[in-house]
């Protein structure tokens, strides 16, 4: 696992905790924040995005890991998700994949508005990933 300062942990909760304020979820009501660590150490944050058509919905991860992206990052240390909710939420299997393509090894951790949080890796989360590896 990747070894990330408590210090860039707590930056990152906070980001996520403040991306969620961002959401943007009129259908569901489930506001959805994440902040993800890149690469060169930057941080990129992300909220859920959703639609009419309900289809098109981006979960706040996604957001969030496309952001870093599309500014010059080729990968993620670190993803946190933050829900104002009494339990963490984790990422959904769509999230779980896209984390995989750029953060094999990554740290995935999910607050909330409890004291109750899940810190645990994305190979723990999608066990035997199919990823690039695969196509190569
Ligand atoms: N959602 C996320 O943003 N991340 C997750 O890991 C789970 C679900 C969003 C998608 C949708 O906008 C809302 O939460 C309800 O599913």
């Amino acid at each position: 696992m990747t070894k990330i300062t408590d210090a860039a942990i707590r930056r990152l909760e906070k980001t996520a905790r403040a991306a969620g304020s961002r959401a943007y979820a009129p259908y569901s009501h489930f506001p959805v924040g994440a902040a993800v660590i890149g690469g060169s150490g930057k941080v990129f944050s992300g909220c859920n995005v959703e639609n009419a058509a309900f289809g098109l919905c981006n979960c706040a991860e996604r957001t969030a890991i496309f952001s870093a992206i599309a500014a010059g990052e080729r990968s993620v240390k670190a993803v946190a998700i933050y829900t104002p909710t009494a339990l963490p939420t984790a990422p959904c299997g769509a999230c779980r994949q896209v984390i995989n393509e750029f953060g094999p090894e990554a740290v995935v951790i999910s607050v909330c508005d409890s004291k109750n949080r899940i810190e645990t890796t994305l190979s723990a989360l999608l066990p035997g990933a199919f990823g690039p590896g695969d196509l190569a």
